[in-house]
């Protein structure tokens, strides 16, 4: 399973500043965390304050900085409390030797140093101070209590230093801090996908096949999807620990392990069905079939005689599956597929924003190794505009191993929806 750092949950960051000479670089920390999809609000001591604005941060961040605890407005809007409950991490950056000793001795006068009392977040604290200060034995003593208190404390760089010492003390890089929450995350992600699955617990319905429109009782429309696809992808979600329904149109394939299946004939069929799995509950719905474009306008009653030299039959529009449940209020993840044979990302871009989609995986059928009948497959997969990442190529391998990849994409989208 290949894990893409760029590719994280979405995460509130509290990022706490504190009065030391480095406070510049947590301008350039925040935009920094910001560029990993985080949610970041400030908080500065008025220590911080004489160093750099709350104004560049509020700019940087796009959120209220927070100075003040005993502040009646700021408690009407988000308080240390709220705040403290809404951290999923706190990462104090620079962490000066003052908040360090009030941290190791529970002080709660002002507004961060409650906050420290007040989160189950995690905390992380990057000292950054005179060498000789954080030699200091108070500091040393404070950096233990915290340590044994379980704070991260993420060790400064040695090196010149903003008074002309040289030795230990200098903040990593904002960078360096970034990505060490990133990663962070990203490892917790991990553990968890490792022992529950990709989409443990996830509701999805899979569309599949063709559907047939028919004409009389012995004839129809149809097309040459076959429904592998959908079917590899099922049992991919299947083996994710996703419960799954699939929705097939007529195919002779049969059902993977483990998934519920629900067949259909036509398109209008195949919305009934699709849209009672809305209201049974849906969080993923993946439309792979091949739904036409087109039924019959009457259907006969009776077989059509063979009679002049030509024969009208009258078409009229099915309703389109994917983007009538996109249009949905309370709208499931939506995963279309683009089956083209020219023009194949332009169209599948079109789709994604005229269908609403979260998510397309387009392939070009008009090749003849990974079409419509083959048991392997090549994709670009495209993501809407609100997500952190834009696409993804999907190398030629068999529709399993490709099916794998659309469970780790439709995986990393979902992490950064949450
Ligand atoms: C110019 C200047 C630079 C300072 N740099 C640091 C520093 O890098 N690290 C540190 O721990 N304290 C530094 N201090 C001392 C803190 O600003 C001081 O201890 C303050 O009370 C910290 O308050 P706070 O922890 O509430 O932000 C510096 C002070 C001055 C005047």
């Amino acid at each position: 399973m290949s894990f893409d750092l760029s590719v994280i949950p979405h995460k509130n960051i509290i990022l706490a500043v504190t009065g030391g000479i480095a406070a510049y670089k947590s301008a350039i920390l925040v935009r920094r965390l910001k560029d990993f999809g985080f949610d970041v609000r400030v908080v500065m001591t008025h220590g911080a304050q004489a160093f750099i604005t709350p104004l560049t941060f509020q700019a940087l961040s796009g959120n209220p900085v927070h100075t003040e605890l005993l502040n009646p407005e700021a408690e009407a809007g988000m308080g240390h409390i709220e705040l403290a409950r809404w951290a999923d991490l706190v990462l104090v950056a620079p962490a000066s030797c003052d908040t360090i000793a009030k941290f190791a001795n529970g002080l709660a006068d002002d507004l961060l140093s409650t906050l420290y009392l007040a989160t189950k977040a995690p905390v992380w604290v990057a000292p950054a101070m005179n060498q000789q200060m954080w030699a200091a034995k108070a500091t040393q003593r404070n950096l233990q209590t915290l340590v044994e208190d379980g704070v991260h404390v993420i060790m400064p760089d040695a090196g010149e230093q903003a008074c002309g010492d040289v030795g230990l003390g200098r903040m990593p890089e904002p960078e360096d801090l970034a990505k060490q929450v990133a990663a962070y995350f990203h490892k917790a992600q991990r553990a968890i996908a490792e022992k529950f699955g990709l989409l443990a617990g996830k509701r999805v319905t899979i569309t599949a096949g063709p559907t047939r429109e028919a004409i009389d009782p012995v004839r129809y429309i149809s097309n040459h999807s076959t429904g592998k696809m959908g079917f590899s992808l099922a049992a991919a979600c299947y083996a994710a620990g996703a419960k799954v329904t699939l929705v097939a149109g007529p195919v002779s394939l049969d059902t993977p392990n483990g998934v519920d299946r629900i067949n259909v004939k036509s398109a209008m069929q195949m919305l009934d069905v699709s849209m009672n799995q809305l209201k049974e509950g849906c969080d993923i719905f993946i439309a792979t079939a091949a739904v036409a474009d087109y039924r019959v306008a009457e259907v006969a009653e009776h077989k059509i005689k063979k009679s002049g030299d030509e024969l009208a039959v009258s078409l009229v529009k099915n309703p389109d599956i994917v983007a009538t449940i996109a249009h949905q209020q309370q709208r499931p993840f939506m995963v279309g597929f683009a089956a083209e044979t020219q023009n194949v990302e332009e169209y599948a871009a079109g789709k994604l924003v005229a269908k609403k989609l979260d998510m397309i995986a387009c392939n070009d059928v008009s090749r003849p190794d990974i079409g419509f009948a083959s048991d392997e497959n090549a994709m670009t997969v495209f993501f809407a505009q609100s997500y952190h990442m834009e696409k993804r190529e999907l190398e030629k391998a068999s529709k399993q191993e490709i099916s794998q990849q659309l469970v780790e994409a439709i995986h990393d989208a979902l992490l950064q929806k949450s």
